[in-house]
């Protein structure tokens, strides 16, 4: 059985959550691998409806969950998440924790709004829940895993260096109060009491499943245009969202991934600062965000929507290596009487076919438009390819074709059925 990864192929809030709940019917294994609670996976089906943002979306099926070494875990959020769930009959007991996952510390928290704060009118537009400084500290050598919480000892000698280091930069940098190492200790030991049964050193058990050849899903979180290297940089998450981030951030190595699936929206959307060539500012763009309801599901802010930005799409592509496609929310378009995709953006008067790194330059980029027409007709019942109306396919072809990878998936709604399988993905 293969290992297949479910990766966001634009700016995140692609559907992630939905494809993996439905993958995870027949895997063995899901493992989230990157980002954190900043992440925001809309589940539904026949328990109902769930926002998950630590736990992976597998979690209704039988598989084991695994939250990666790759992820930053904010312990109150991630027990909370699992009361939830369990007030709601969700049986949590098969959720592993990588002693690995560095945590989100209540400085994290702090210092994520204070440094934001700083940046004033180049505020990057984060979720605030601490990421980009948790993320930091681990490339810094000052972070605290998931492990460290299994020895209160060693725990504690490792917060107080740290902490010692932290309240200098909180109150001689921003000038705000210290935090108190025994306030922080005692609540992280009490988090680490109710955790520990789900911290394991997770290698064995990947290596186990491989070795039986399991189902096993690489759930992502947030999308490919947020990466640190790849995505509009510095206004990006900090963690990898990409194929290779996946073997990162759960422990598999590349030559073990089987399927590579990019999750792409039909068109786009962006929350958060940055730039985003596509972007409507006109009453189209407004028209998606209603419809769609295209707010979003951690911070709540209204996103940012555009036309489908294929240059960005290929790019994506690329770097991921997409063996296939899954488009979703098709049915949103239903209303539309044209679409426009992005085929090659005007940049200093010359047309170019890439993505450029600078800001700078692709703040300057105009779209260039292929304009294709709509379909105007309800799309949300159908289950079969062929039945959509032949401008919908001829839409989806052409997002194949720039895309350059195939759909094996179109969703035409939120729930589970709502769904149209175009190409086996296994
Ligand atoms: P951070 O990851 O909270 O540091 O936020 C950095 C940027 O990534 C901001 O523009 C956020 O809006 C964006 N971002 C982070 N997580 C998500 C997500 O799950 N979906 C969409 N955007 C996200």
């Amino acid at each position: 059985m293969p290992v297949i990864a479910v990766l966001g192929a634009q700016w995140g809030d692609e559907g992630k959550g939905k494809v993996v709940d439905q993958l995870a019917a027949e895997a063995r294994m899901v493992i989230r691998f990157s980002g954190g609670d900043n992440a925001g996976h809309t589940v539904i089906n026949a328990h109902g409806e769930f926002k998950l943002h630590l736990v992976p979306s597998g979690i209704f099926s039988q598989a084991t969950c695994l939250i990666g070494n790759g992820v930053v875990i904010n312990p109150a959020r991630l027990i909370e998440e699992v009361d939830q769930l369990n007030k709601r009959g969700i049986d949590t007991s098969r959720l592993v924790i990588s002693d690995r996952a560095h945590l989100v510390m209540p400085y994290h928290l702090l210092l994520d709004g204070l440094e934001e704060e700083s940046r004033a009118d180049r505020a990057i537009g984060t979720t605030k829940r601490g990421i980009g400084p948790a993320f930091t500290d681990k490339v810094a050598r000052m972070g605290i895993r998931a492990g460290d919480l299994l020895d209160q000892k060693a725990f504690r000698y490792r917060l107080q260096s740290v902490l010692d280091y932290k309240n200098t930069i909180l109150t001689r940098v921003y000038g705000v109060s210290p935090l108190s190492l025994e306030e922080i200790y005692g609540q992280y030991c009490q988090y680490g009491e109710r955790l520990a049964p789900h911290i394991k050193e997770t290698t064995t058990l990947i290596r186990e499943a491989l070795a039986r050849d399991d189902y096993i899903l690489l759930e992502g979180a947030q999308g490919a245009l947020l990466d640190p290297d790849f995505g509009t940089y510095p206004y990006t998450t900090s963690s990898s969202p990409l194929s290779g981030g996946a073997c990162l951030g759960a422990g598999i190595n590349p030559k073990q991934i089987d399927r590579i699936l990019g999750v792409f929206k039909a068109y786009c959307t962006r929350v958060g600062s940055g730039p985003m060539p596509t972007e409507l500012h006109d009453e189209v763009g407004q028209a998606i965000r209603e419809r769609a309801h295209e707010y979003g599901t951690t911070t709540g802010r209204p996103r940012r929507c555009g036309w489908f930005d294929a240059v960005a799409a290929a790019f994506s592509s690329q770097i991921n290596g997409f063996t296939g496609m899954v488009i979703t929310r098709l049915d949103v378009l239903d209303t539309l009487p044209g679409l426009k995709i992005c085929t090659g953006y005007r940049l200093n008067g010359k047309t170019i076919d890439y993505f450029p790194a600078s800001i700078a330059d692709l703040e300057k980029c105009q779209p260039i438009y292929e304009e294709l027409p709509g379909w105007q007709t309800e799309t949300s019942h159908i289950r079969e390819f062929a039945r959509l109306p032949a401008e919908a396919r001829r839409y989806v072809n052409r997002l194949e074709e720039l895309s350059g990878c195939p759909a094996n998936i179109i969703c035409v709604g939120p729930s589970r059925e709502q769904t149209i399988q175009v190409r086996p993905v296994i």
